[in-house]
């Protein structure tokens, strides 16, 4: 099922004005939602591509062998048109159960080094967003995934918004 398959009624395009608008003319509302989740996780900068020196003169601290942890902030913003009946873009309760399941019990005290997802890849938090953004992107379908943001500490975030067309 794709996201579009809970629209119940057509939507045609306004010439003039480039909204879309349906069958009675109201013009269809589409909305983001965010929401945020926290989880705690540990990971080491290591690639196994790099020499040691290289490793750490790349990572620096972040290739201390014993690795370090990070309380996680992962922002998901989903976007839809505004359901006629319930006046959202999605039921937040089926947000919150996808994420907790699919992406909170999966990386929620783990040591990410060990897990398949970084058996090939650094697990820096790049990557680690990318992750998740497919993790998404693959198993919710009740809204659009727009966005999938990470924040690693106060000062540092990421976002991934997919591929590039
Ligand atoms: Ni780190």
């Amino acid at each position: 099922m794709n996201h579009e398959a809970k629209k119940i009624y057509p939507v045609y395009p306004c010439v003039p004005c480039g909204k879309d608008f349906d069958f009675m003319g109201s013009f269809q509302m589409k909305a983001h939602l965010s929401r945020r989740y926290l989880f705690s996780a540990s990971h080491r900068l290591h690639s196994d591509a790099m020499s040691d020196e290289e490793n750490h003169s790349t990572y620096g601290k972040c290739n201390n062998p014993y690795g370090h942890g990070h309380n996680y902030t992962v922002e998901v913003t989903v976007s839809g048109q505004v359901d006629r009946q319930t006046g959202m873009v999605c039921n937040l309760a089926d947000l919150d159960a996808f994420i907790e399941t699919q992406v909170l019990a999966r990386f929620g005290h783990e040591n990410l080094n060990t897990l398949r997802e970084f058996a090939q890849e650094v697990p820096t938090t790049e990557n680690l967003c990318i992750q998740i953004y497919e993790i998404v992107q693959r198993g919710f379908h009740f809204a659009h995934l727009e966005r999938v943001r990470l924040e690693e500490t106060m000062m540092n975030s990421f976002e991934y918004a997919g591929r590039e067309a």
